[in-house]
């Protein structure tokens, strides 16, 4: 009898690849993937904690789960709620079998084994402060044309509001060889896009001392058939100028850089533990903006920190005016277990919390809409992603992260999903560029194994 399992995932773009790796291990100890969760004998979820509302789902999930009980099925809870519960997890839903955070993941097959051998309460919570970092071979990519890869696992920064240091552990970076061998097997196998992945990127240190994080950028942005290479989350205190002169050097570094400031004032960064300060934060943006390349910029703001008084938070408004993002996504403050911040008085109403939000999203649109405008009558590139068969659009990715819809010229047929062609942008709108192919242009076809036409809905 065949063992089948059914996993959902919440969280960062680290959760979302965890699991690529995780389904690839599990189909390697002979488990096949549904996705309907009616029929699977393990049902897994990959959890988030950064916020209460993520960790609400959780539970609400588990609840829906309960009624699933009786039928013979298994669960797990893994990822960061279940490092930061631990067997908590247990006794608040005792129907589930595996408790286990990410850096135990490689011990999925004997914690498999003892699941299959009737075993109730395993967990894989004990192994945080090993330097391994969860490689495996048996990754499955889910996207044949744009991939992840984990360069650097975990966070030593602790910031006052964050659970990432206790749920994924101290800060391990792979070694450039092994991540340079990884990308060119991804490049091998299709892939034109890579995104490195950590919760501080630019926090990488090179195990084996050979490079830096610049120099890692400017070597798989010259893998052979790779086009573009993202990376993300960078840190503030760990950004170097060296980053933005790679970016102006290799056109396949994309001009993108989402650099986190989470407030304007100095003051409330430093309550924070940022480490930084609103000046030091804009020199590295200056760095940025006198780069060859218009590189787009983009950042998370918290809201309502504890303390964070009317003029901390005008500082924030006028940090937006300063910079000019591109993009930003911004959060009420939620206190989370363990950190210190959950012992500062929460001062701030929820409704104070509300109307700073409110004011943050809608001066950042009204910039968004001043600053796309500078895309108008230009050509961008876009990566075709899907297709809008609702609104007559094509979906394409531009290197700077901006989502284009666009049309092809008539009679002309649709790009590949996966190709890469100009787009003649004629449109803006808060989050997104409107245009139409430019005529006459073959899209480009990614470099190996060109996939199969697919039509979404
Ligand atoms: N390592 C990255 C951020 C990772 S977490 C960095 O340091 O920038 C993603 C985002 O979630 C953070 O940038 C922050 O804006 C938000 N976040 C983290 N903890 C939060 C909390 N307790 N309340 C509200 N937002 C939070
Ligand atoms: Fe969290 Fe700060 Fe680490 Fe980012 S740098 S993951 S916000 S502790
Ligand atoms: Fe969430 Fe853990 Fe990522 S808390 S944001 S899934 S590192």
């Amino acid at each position: 009898m065949s063992k089948t399992f059914y996993i959902e995932t919440f969280g960062c773009q680290m959760n979302v690849h965890d699991s690529e790796k995780v389904i690839g291990t599990l189909e390697h100890e002979g488990y096949a993937q549904v996705h309907d969760e009616t029929a699977a004998d393990l049902i897994l979820y990959n959890t988030c904690s950064i916020r209460d509302k993520a960790e609400q789902k959780v539970f609400h999930r588990l609840n829906e789960y309960k009624r699933m009980q009786g039928e013979g099925k298994k669960f797990a809870v893994i990822g960061c709620v279940a490092q930061q519960e631990g067997e908590r997890i247990f006794e608040r839903a005792p129907f589930v079998s595996i408790v286990a955070g990410s850096a135990s993941y490689r011990n999925l097959p004997t914690m498999l084994e003892r699941l299959e051998a009737g075993e109730t309460r395993i967990t894989g919570l004990d192994d945080r402060q090993t330097d391994e970092t969860f490689d495996t071979e048996f990754t499955v990519r889910s996207n044949p044309h744009r991939g992840y890869i984990t360069i650097i696992e975990g966070c030593d920064k602790f910031c006052a509001y964050c659970v990432v240091p206790y749920t994924r552990g101290k800060e391990r970076s792979r070694t450039s060889a092994s991540v340079l061998v990884e990308a060119r097997r991804m490049a091998d196998e299709g892939h034109t896009d890579i995104q490195l992945l950590g919760q501080n990127v630019n926090s990488w240190r090179d195990p084996s001392g050979r490079m830096s994080f610049a120099e890692l950028l400017t070597e798989v942005g010259n893998i052979s058939g790779i086009r573009r290479v993202r990376f993300t989350t960078s840190h503030p205190r760990d950004f170097t100028r060296d980053i933005v002169e790679a970016i102006d050097a290799t056109p396949t570094i994309c001009d993108h850089i989402h650099l986190p400031v989470q407030s304007g004032s100095s003051s409330v960064l430093h309550t924070m533990s940022r480490e930084y300060t609103r000046e030091w934060y804009l020199e590295r943006m200056s760095w940025i903006h006198s780069a060859k390349r218009d590189i787009s910029i983009t950042s998370d703001m918290i809201v309502g920190f504890p303390g964070e008084t009317d003029a901390d938070f005008e500082q924030t408004i006028t940090l937006l005016d300063a910079v000019r993002y591109d993009g930003v996504f911004a959060f009420k403050f939620s206190p989370r277990p363990n950190t210190p911040a959950v012992n500062m008085a929460d001062s701030i109403s929820d409704e104070v919390k509300n109307e700073r939000l409110r004011i943050l999203n809608d001066r950042q649109r009204e910039i968004q809409r001043e600053h796309y405008a500078r895309h108008l009558g230009h050509n961008v590139e876009v990566m075709v992603e899907s297709y809008n068969q609702a609104r007559g659009q094509i979906v394409g990715r531009s290197s700077q992260n901006k989502t284009v819809n666009f049309t092809v010229p008539i009679g002309a047929s649709e790009p590949p999903i996966g190709s890469y062609l100009p787009i003649h942008i004629t449109r803006t709108q808060p989050n997104c560029l409107v245009g139409e192919a430019v005529a006459g242009v073959d899209p480009l076809q990614a470099t190996h194994q060109p996939q199969p036409f697919v039509v979404l809905n």
